[in-house]
């Protein structure tokens, strides 16, 4: 800062002549037009306002003037901080508008994208089908029963009249897990072959009449292939009651089919052997695709029953005397009928899957497709 002086001409000071303030408040007012955003505009209200910057420096000087040129001057140099000042505050607020405008479409929220990036599961088609099918019998006044899957040699063969060295036991190829005591009396513990065990353990637990419906796990020592799994979903119904005859056992099957099916699904029962049913059937119903139209001929070949026109289901029949007098249910007074079929077998026609791996591998682009059916 210059010594004051008395003889001072506030026009020969360099700082403060009219033109040098000009060119000061012009310098300021250009930069703070050519700010570009916020950031920049607070760096330049830094240089053009703060202590050090030009119009700062020049206000100082006045100080030194003699006191007839120092109004003048002061005039002078606060206009043009005024109008610096005042440009900083319009660019401020232009700045402020724009960022506002920008920033409301920067950060705008689409509401209409998906906001499920994460895609929910989808419920296992056997555990749907297999509902679906309990559902039918709950319709009609069934229970659902279930039992262990671990299963003692007794419930899952011998109650059910297949006797350790009857031929039926090779039939179905068991995963023992205890071997019966050598000469003694005492059952095994086997993987159950069948959910029938768990009919068994019913009629012992209850009193007639009973309607149950057996949905569960199965194990059978078969390799995994396109048509055999070693775990597979059973389905097995019994009922007991006074007066039950083969004609109730067709018309309850009949019931299911259609309902499952379709209302002009025929069914038939076709001979067979069972140890634990007599007289004893396999249930079949016309193929529900080509309703018999490809048999015999070739031009019109049919998937899901090779041409054959029947799907076969299932095994059923009327329950053996001997299992109801094993389970201490009296055969004179009651009777009663049973079927059981896979559930793996009627996802494989109903739904053309054509290989019963898929349906254990737990690839979900296999589940997916039959979506969240409940
Ligand atoms: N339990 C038999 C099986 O698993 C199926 C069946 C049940 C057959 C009821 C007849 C009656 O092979």
């Amino acid at each position: 800062m210059s010594a004051p002086n008395k003889s001072y001409d506030p026009v020969e000071v360099e700082a403060l002549k009219p033109e040098e303030i000009a060119r000061m408040r012009d310098e300021a007012l250009a930069a703070i037009a050519a700010a570009g955003d916020l950031q920049e505009l607070h760096e330049v209200k830094v240089a053009q306002t703060g202590g050090t910057s030009p119009l700062a420096l020049a206000n100082r000087e006045i100080g030194a003037l003699p006191p007839q040129a120092k109004a003048e001057a002061g005039k002078r140099v606060g206009q043009a901080r005024g109008q610096v000042s005042q440009a900083l505050k319009a660019r401020q607020e232009e700045l402020e508008a724009e960022r506002d405008a920008r920033v409301l479409v920067e950060e705008a929220v689409d509401v209409t994208l998906p906001h499920d990036r994460v895609r929910a599961g989808a419920r296992h088609p056997l555990t749907t089908l297999s509902e679906r099918i309990e559902d039918v019998f709950v319709a009609m006044g069934y229970e659902v029963a279930e039992g262990p899957e671990v299963e003692s040699e007794w419930l899952n063969f011998d109650a059910l009249n297949i006797a350790p060295d009857h031929p039926a036991r090779t039939m179905q190829d068991t995963f023992f897990v205890e071997n019966a005591a050598a000469g003694e009396d005492q059952s095994g513990v086997v993987l159950r072959t069948h959910t029938s065990p768990v009919q068994i353990r019913t009629m012992l637990d209850r009193e007639p009449p009973l309607y149950v419906i057996c949905p569960g796990r199965v194990y059978r020592t078969d390799e995994l292939d396109a048509t055999h799994t070693p775990v597979f979903n059973q389905v097995e119904l019994l009922a007991i009651d006074e007066g039950l005859t083969m004609a109730d056992l067709r018309g309850t099957l009949d019931h299911m089919v259609k309902a499952l099916f379709g209302d002009d699904i025929k069914t038939r029962l076709r001979p067979n052997y069972f140890p634990f049913t007599e007289p004893s059937a396999e249930l079949d119903m016309v193929c529900y695709v080509c309703r018999g139209a490809s048999v015999g001929d070739p031009q019109r070949p049919c998937r899901t029953c090779s041409s054959e026109g029947w799907i076969e289901l299932g095994g059923c029949g009327m329950v053996n005397p001997r299992v109801l007098t094993a389970c201490g249910v009296d055969p004179e007074k009651y009777s009663g009928f049973a079927f059981g079929f896979g559930i793996e077998r009627m996802l494989m026609f109903r739904h053309n899957v054509e290989d019963m791996r898929d349906m254990v591998e737990g690839d979900v682009r296999f589940t997916r497709p039959f979506g969240m059916e409940i």
